[in-house]
């Protein structure tokens, strides 16, 4: 038992001589889990070369240690409009405001996660990369900016890391990083390998003459090994729509039958399956548009990407405008295709805890339908589910892990939940577990949608908890059934003197659901009733929102 205790023991000595440690630290911010991620395996990889490895959530790192950190490596994702994600916010701030130190003895590399389609591609990873320099740290290994696709650019980047610190210990070896995804313990299933699960029911939850249509599919876990907390979400790989690939292929008037190669690793499949399983057809992005010209010269193509108007164009628009908008298109259906990118998993918040029904996992998915530049236009994952999914079908599915968004550890402590429209997703979850392990702890609900009548999800499930306690206050917000609109944080600022209340008794808030509108609506609501209940300034109530956020006690999974 010493020597195994020794071994773990840095530095390590060895005839007296001291090899130098190898010490590493990685910091990583994550919205949805993919940062994490790959922070996580990041870690591992280090740890069979024998480096020394820190491993922490920027939100959960003291700043000032970073004096002390001689290897960084930051690993982060891109939010919204250019954005960091809600972990990074403070760690962000720091790094950027007149209190961040002087970094000169550091040694730093970032790998920025990002989707291209969105103009301020990998904000994040940019700054925090610009502000290391700025502040005196020296680039160990340049900056890795990923797309969606984000396993081989993100394994390449690993490799090279390694290589240049072994380098910088005086080694010479040079190693292969490979672009597996981390396996859970329990599961042979992961985001690069995904499980095919089959589809046990799919309902639609609204009434008759709703404005939506509401998803609630429950899918076969059996024989997988997923498990998964409330919280967690669960990525798809979806198909497109067979019905704009038939488009794509008489607009091109290519052999949906012809061989192509769709990978490095040189898979090859017929045109019209590599379009419908493993392309993305829906969304245009500045760099497919670039190499489009490549292949076109189409001359009104080159006017538009000279002209600055690119965002404009890209708004709802798909592929079949593309090649609509500037053809002719003489080239290979192979170098055509080479130019898309992989079509990316999409990923929801689990509706179901797996305590209460193990081997299953619960989904609650808004279908997308809108009209945009003269043609329907259909969410691919959620129409998937919507028009060509039965039970007895399976779907490749992932359990994405989401450190963001979790019940309280005790299960006294009280929760807040604002959940309009499908953000009523992870709540059905928490009470579900709730129910399940007995926790005794307040719970409040704030639920929205259009009408009573037609789009209270899970209705009956809410009353009955309700009645059993397992929930102790519900309130609700149907903003289309009266001529003013109401909404969940008219309801919350309603009960603020109550809802301050549960805030000083120590509960816990969560936000799911509308990213650009509602939740930054709710929250300033919370500034708001903080402010006004607390007999706060301002800048008070916001630093205590922030200490919320900062003890975890203020989460949100939204998108
Ligand atoms: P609306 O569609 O009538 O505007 C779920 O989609 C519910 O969220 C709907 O009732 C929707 O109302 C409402 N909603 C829309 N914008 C919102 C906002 N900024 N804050 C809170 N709820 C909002």
């Amino acid at each position: 038992a010493a020597a195994a205790l020794e071994t773990l023991e840095v530095p390590v000595s060895v005839n007296n001589v001291k090899t130098i440690t190898k010490e590493v630290t990685i910091l990583f911010g994550s919205q949805s889990g993919n940062a994490k991620g790959l922070a996580d395996k990041a870690k591992k990889t280090l740890e069979g070369q024998d480096f020394k490895v820190t491993l922490s959530s920027m939100s959960d790192f003291k700043p000032n240690n970073l004096k002390k950190v001689d290897n960084l490596l930051i690993i982060v994702s891109t939010h919204g409009e250019g954005e960091p994600p809600d972990n990074a916010i403070s760690f962000h701030e720091f790094l950027h405001g007149k209190r961040a130190p002087k970094l000169e003895g550091l040694q730093y590399s970032v790998l920025a996660l990002g989707d291209s389609s969105y103009e301020f591609f990998c904000e994040t990873g940019k700054q925090f990369d610009q502000r290391l320099e700025e502040l005196g740290g020296t680039r160990l290994y340049p900056r890795f900016d990923c797309d969606v696709d984000y396993d081989e650019p993100a394994a390449e980047w690993l490799e090279g890391v390694l290589n240049s610190l072994n380098e910088a210990q005086g080694g010479n070896t040079s190693h292969q990083v490979s672009a597996e995804g981390t396996q859970s313990l329990e599961s042979q299933y992961s985001r690069t390998n995904p499980f095919k699960a089959e589809v046990l029911e799919n309902l639609n939850l609204n009434g008759r003459g709703s404005n939506k249509e509401t998803r609630h599919l429950e899918l076969s876990l059996e024989g997988s090994g997923l498990t998964f907390e409330p919280g967690d979400t669960l990525g798809i790989y979806p198909e497109n729509d067979p019905g704009l690939v038939d488009l794509l292929l008489e607009e091109l008037k290519w052999n949906p039958e012809e061989k192509v190669n769709i990978n490095k690793q040189g898979e090859i499949r017929s045109l019209k399956d590599a379009l419908i399983s493993y392309f993305e057809l829906t969304v245009l992005t500045k760099p497919l548009l670039e190499k489009a010209l490549e292949l076109s010269n189409n001359e009104k193509l080159r006017e538009l990407l000279a002209s600055g108007d690119v965002k404009e164009y890209l708004n709802g628009r798909d592929l079949l405008d593309l090649v609509r908008d500037f053809g002719p298109w003489n080239v290979s259906a192979q170098d055509f295709v080479s130019i898309l990118r992989k079509l990316p998993a999409r990923l929801y918040s689990i509706a179901s805890s797996y305590a209460a029904n193990p081997e299953e996992v619960h989904l609650t998915i808004g279908a997308v339908r809108y009209e945009a530049h003269g043609r329907d236009r259909k969410g691919v994952c959620s129409i998937l589910c919507a028009e060509r999914l039965e039970p007895g079908d399976t779907l490749p599915i992932y359990i994405q892990k989401n450190d963001n968004f979790k019940l309280p550890n005790n299960p006294d402590t009280p929760i807040i939940m604002v959940g309009p429209g499908t953000g009523v997703a992870p709540f059905r979850s928490f009470m579900q577990e709730r129910e399940e392990i007995g926790a005794e702890g307040k719970s409040w609900m704030f639920f929205g949608d259009q009408h009573f009548v037609t789009d209270f999800l899970y209705q009956t499930e809410w009353q009955k908890w309700l009645k059993d306690g397992v929930l102790t206050k519900m309130d609700v917000a149907f903003s289309r059934d009266m001529d003013e609109k109401v909404y969940v944080q008219h309801r919350m600022l309603e009960h603020s003197k109550e809802l301050f209340e549960w805030l000083e008794e120590g509960a816990n808030v969560y936000i799911c659901g509308d990213e650009k509108n509602m939740a930054k609506d709710v929250h300033n609501t919370l500034i708001e009733i903080i402010e006004k209940e607390g007999g706060m300034s301002r800048e008070k109530a916001e630093a205590y929102l922030a200490s919320m956020q900062q003890q975890k006690r203020y989460q949100r999974d939204v998108y």
